[in-house]
């Protein structure tokens, strides 16, 4: 397929890359994703697109979301979102593995593919498999009319508008918001509450002014960059809701810096990878004040032991860091949105420093529709 973009597509805005000028564009397409569907009266949202009525969304027993890259991380945080507003059990995974282990296709699932291109090969397949399956699949798109969009049987557009720069930014962002609608969506069919459904909506609207107030601080964070940017290698950890985070952020820095990096869920550290702890592996942990904060310190303090650097992120300061990145608080279930956003741009002043193609980096593609 062909996607007609105008001029104002190739603009810099006078913006040196792509990926500052999305990084830059998130707060307007964040309104974009949320424009014309929230129901304020039913404390819900509307989503046109989705092929599903009420009834039928009712009798889904379980969500499956495949994607590749960035949008299977933002999947994770999709399942996630699913999971405790809608309480269905979710689950995200990489659309080709799904596709080779010949899974069980179930008619009471939902089955959700995830593209920013709607035209990676994996993700693609996988669909066309599910369909021949009989199963009903749901697509989570942000190029309008591209393969994924039409194979599936419905969906919700991610609005993210055009991203040029191989890595993803904006469309992360918004596809994550996206699946905040869905989950929305799901619970007030089923049992989230009215005030429950308020208090997500008024999280959701205050997301754009909340992700401008974060990109006020990207002077901080290229401060930060530089000093930890000189790094072989960092470990990126997160529990639950900042475990995707954690993996999001840590593709994103060897995307573009070629820095190896890991993420792993900040519980997991003890079974393996502390040993690699030391002054010159840094680590960046996502410690938002929720329910998890004191399990997080004590993971701030078992790489303190072991005289690792930290970066942390979340709500507060943690003394105990060597440098705290502060995110401004929203509900806990959409925290993950915005917690994410300040290390998109430590990636990329990481990168700048180094001298790298950041809108081009080596041996990836935007999109990748061979096998
Ligand atoms: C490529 C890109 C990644 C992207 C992935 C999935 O690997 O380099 O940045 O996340 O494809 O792309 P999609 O268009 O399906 O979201």
């Amino acid at each position: 397929t062909t996607i007609e973009w105008d001029a104002e597509t190739w603009d810099m805005g006078g913006h040196d890359t792509y990926m500052h000028k999305e990084i830059h564009e998130q707060p307007e397409a964040v309104d974009r994703v949320l424009r014309g569907r929230i129901d304020d009266r039913f404390a819900t949202v509307r989503l046109g697109g989705l092929g599903i009525d009420n009834r039928e969304a009712r009798a889904v027993r379980r969500v499956k979301i495949i994607g590749c890259g960035s949008a299977y991380h933002a999947g994770m945080i999709g399942a996630q979102l699913i999971e405790e507003l809608a309480r269905i059990p979710a689950d995200a995974e990489p659309a080709s593995e799904f596709r080779y282990r010949n899974p069980v296709v179930d008619p009471d699932t939902l089955y959700v593919a995830v593209s920013q291109s709607g035209e990676t090969y994996d993700t693609l397949a996988a669909v066309q498999e599910l369909k021949r399956k009989g199963a009903r699949v749901l697509g989570v798109v942000n190029v309008v009319g591209s393969a994924i969009a039409r194979e599936t049987d419905g969906g919700v557009y991610v609005h993210a508008g055009p991203e040029v720069c191989v890595v993803s930014t904006k469309c992360f962002t918004n596809t994550a918001v996206a699946f905040a609608l869905l989950a929305l969506h799901l619970g007030r069919v089923r049992d989230l509450s009215v005030a429950d459904g308020r208090r997500i909506i008024e999280g959701l609207r205050r997301l754009p002014e909340q992700l401008s107030e974060i990109l006020k601080t990207e002077e901080d964070i290229r401060r930060i960059a530089a000093e930890f940017g000189t790094a072989r290698s960092m470990m990126f950890v997160g529990r639950v809701r900042g475990y995707p985070v954690a993996r999001e952020a840590s593709l994103k820095l060897k995307e573009i810096s070629y820095i190896h990096a890991e993420a792993y869920p900040a519980s997991e550290l003890k079974h393996g990878p502390l040993a690699l702890i030391e002054p010159e592996v840094p680590s960046v942990a996502i410690v938002p004040n929720d329910e998890l904060l004191e399990k997080n310190r004590a993971t701030l303090e078992e790489i303190k032991a072991r005289s690792g650097r930290i970066l942390a992120v979340g709500h507060q300061d943690h003394p105990i860091a060597d440098e705290t990145i502060i995110v401004p608080r929203n509900e806990p279930e959409l925290d993950p949105i915005l917690l994410g956003v300040p290390l998109q741009l430590l990636a990329y002043h990481t990168a700048l420093v180094m001298g790298r193609d950041i809108d081009k980096p080596r041996n990836l593609a935007k999109s990748v529709t061979v096998e």
